[in-house]
């Protein structure tokens, strides 16, 4: 490691771009040993814990009701409610922050999944992670990029545009559960 950081201010120091280093320095503070990052949860909680109920908000947000009382159509209306949408929005959108964080692990240890028939353990997925990270990071920047569209049209206080987020979010959710989750699922015939 030492040795990686005297190279590297070589580098700066004889005016070499510092991105031609091939690594970046790993997670620790600038002034010295310790970490900066401090990684607790797990990716499920994290799924659990902020991506899930912040999705919900928006899936939520937008609805057409029909029944015998007539049609209620359900949106944010007031500033109140666009900002409470909008905090689900940003808490997605920085949720998938957490999610590529370097040493974030899938699951505690000891932990089992629910439907192994269809289910990958948490360990093989730790593996399929731990392969190919670019990948991880591919799926991960996928949701980001779909939360900004929602937080797009919050910020427009546009409602089909809202509304197109929660399907583009679907979708990155649903791509990177089939790759890393269950990908031996066969479609329903
Ligand atoms: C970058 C990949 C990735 C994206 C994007 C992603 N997930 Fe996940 N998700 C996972 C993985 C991996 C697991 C399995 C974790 C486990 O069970 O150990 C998981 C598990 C879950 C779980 C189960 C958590 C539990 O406690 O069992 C829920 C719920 C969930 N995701 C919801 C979502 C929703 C909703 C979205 C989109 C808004 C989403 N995920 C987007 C990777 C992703």
């Amino acid at each position: 490691m030492r040795g990686m950081y005297a190279v590297a201010a070589a580098a700066l120091l004889f005016g070499v771009a510092a991105c031609s280093s091939s690594k970046p320095a790993p997670a620790a503070a600038a002034s010295g040993s310790e970490p900066a990052f401090r990684l607790t949860g797990t990716i499920k909680e994290i799924m659990d814990s902020v991506v899930d109920p912040s999705a919900d908000v928006l899936w939520d947000s937008v609805s057409t009701t029909i029944n015998r009382q007539g049609t209620t159509e359900k949106q944010p209306r007031t500033d109140e409610e666009w900002k409470m949408v909008r905090r689900s929005a940003v808490a997605l959108v920085e949720a998938t922050n957490l999610l590529v964080m370097e040493g974030r692990k899938v699951a505690p240890p000891g932990d089992k999944s629910e439907n192994p028939d269809i289910e990958l353990g948490p360990e093989q997925m730790q593996k399929l992670l731990d392969a190919d990270r670019a990948s991880w990071v591919k799926y991960a920047h996928g949701l980001h990029d779909a939360a900004a569209g929602a937080l797009k049209a919050i910020d427009e206080k546009n409602i089909q545009g809202l509304m197109d987020s929660g399907e583009t979010i679907d979708n990155a959710c649903e791509n990177c559960h089939k790759h890393y989750w269950y990908p031996d699922e066969k479609p329903v015939s």
